[in-house]
């Protein structure tokens, strides 16, 4: 029962079960932490097994460290399927963000354009991060509720000239949890002798990507999303004749995954400290993705959380803010109840002190809170988190009329707790 047992003491108390004094952690400094079920895209729950993998000194220049990163490497780009073999993982120190400024300074030349299809906030970024190395960034910009549309991409190529030789696109708009269908978007920019840059951050490991389609030129991910590793680590999963062409033309010196490749082909090293305890945790989340049937088998499971979730809010009459066609099992977006009684702080920490941590929303003229799906988390632990959700709005006074009572929450909580294995 290892995924029902990453609950924290605030959730075990929410289902009237006592939390040990060992669960807390009080840090030197004075710091109180309790584990708590992390809905959110990245840190998210992750396994024991992973958490402890990250508990020895590691030395960087050691050869079972330099063999680790060389499995690691190999493995993140088995997982791309279909076309791996012309791909090569460049790790890089940092959160996603890092990854993804490596990716359009290395790829795209200083002195050319890079055309960013957004559908949310981190295009939004990547178009941030275009601007601010200086790329000539054309924005097109979609609608956040709905994915890229591949037709208007082709127009707006057709008439780029052609020093815009790169589009980037993000594959899950985490910011709302659309899902851009990638292949007719690679479509289009191979018809226009284009290449993409996929930002995979929170799909990598879980949803298909089409590496074999000729356009895609390097796709781009962290250890702590669908990996469920701890967060710390970017790679990149560039063909290895971008890398070649790439060489030398990076206008930053710790960015450049060109030559970070390179002397990782020639040392077996990093170019600078690695982060040696996330990379080790990530050979154990990866190990447990395998475990679990690869991608696939991580699809499976964040769909049914996906779908409970979705039933759950539901029930509870919470509108969500996507249509169901194009929402990503990965994270929800909901609009909160009609009330006056609705305040997303009181509501965070209703549901917080009932051991889950949800997101607050990320767009601008709207409000909305989001769920993720993602994580060391099952069906049985995503029922618990509508209970949860159920219980606060109960307490703030926010149910509608035909959402679940509490008596009915209470009844999924003991079933829940049935089904999870945890005693009652
Ligand atoms: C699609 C996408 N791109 C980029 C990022 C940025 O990653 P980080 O916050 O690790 O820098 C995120 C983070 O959730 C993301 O979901």
């Amino acid at each position: 029962m290892a995924i029902a047992s990453q609950l924290g003491p605030s959730a075990l108390a929410g289902l009237g079960l006592a939390a040990t004094a060992s669960d807390r952690i009080q840090t030197a400094t004075g710091f109180d932490l309790e584990p708590l079920v992390l809905l959110t895209p990245g840190p998210l729950t992750t396994s024991e097994r992973t958490r402890a993998a990250a508990t020895f000194d590691l030395g960087s220049w050691d050869a079972p460290f330099a063999a680790l990163t060389a499995d690691v490497c190999a493995r993140l780009t088995a997982i791309l399927g279909q076309g791996a073999e012309s791909y090569a993982c460049v790790p890089l120190q940092g959160s996603g963000t890092f990854a993804v400024e490596a990716a359009v300074r290395t790829f795209v030349p200083p002195k050319a354009g890079l055309v960013v299809v957004s559908n949310g906030a981190y295009g939004e970024r990547i178009a941030a991060i275009g601007r601010a190395a200086g790329r000539t960034v054309a924005l097109f910009r979609g609608a956040w509720d709905e994915p890229v549309d591949p037709g208007a991409i082709h127009s707006l190529l057709t008439d780029l000239p052609s020093v815009y030789g790169h589009v980037a696109v993000v594959h899950c708009e985490t910011s709302t949890g659309v899902l851009n269908r990638l292949e007719p978007i690679a479509d289009v920019v191979r018809q226009s002798r284009r290449q993409l840059l996929v930002d995979a951050m929170s799909t990598f490991g879980a949803i298909d990507i089409p590496a074999w389609h000729p356009a895609v030129t390097a796709v781009v991910a962290a250890s702590g999303k669908c990996l469920e590793g701890l967060p710390g680590m970017g790679f990149v999963l560039a063909r290895r004749q971008a890398l070649a062409d790439a060489s030398g033309q990076c206008d930053s010196l710790s960015l450049d995954l060109a030559d970070q490749h390179a002397y990782l082909e020639r040392t077996g090293q990093w170019r600078f400290t690695p982060p040696v305890q996330v990379v080790a945790a990530l050979a154990q989340a990866l190990a447990e993705h395998a475990a679990e049937g690869g991608r696939a088998g991580r699809l499976a499971r964040y769909q049914a959380n996906s779908d409970v979730l979705a039933a759950g809010l539901a029930d509870l009459g919470l509108r969500p803010y996507l249509p169901a066609d194009c929402q990503a099992p990965i994270i929800h977006t909901v609009y909160p109840p009609d009330h006056p009684a609705w305040d997303f702080e009181r509501f965070y920490q209703q549901v917080r002190q009932r051991g889950f941590v949800i997101y607050p929303g990320k767009l601008t003229e709207v409000e909305t809170f989001r769920v993720g799906c993602i994580g060391q988390i099952d069906a049985a632990v995503m029922r618990r988190a509508v209970t949860a959700i159920s219980q606060a709005l109960s307490a703030m006074g926010c149910l509608t009329a035909n959402a679940l009572t509490s008596e009915d929450a209470a009844d999924a909580s003991l079933a829940d707790r049935a089904t999870a294995g945890i005693g009652v």
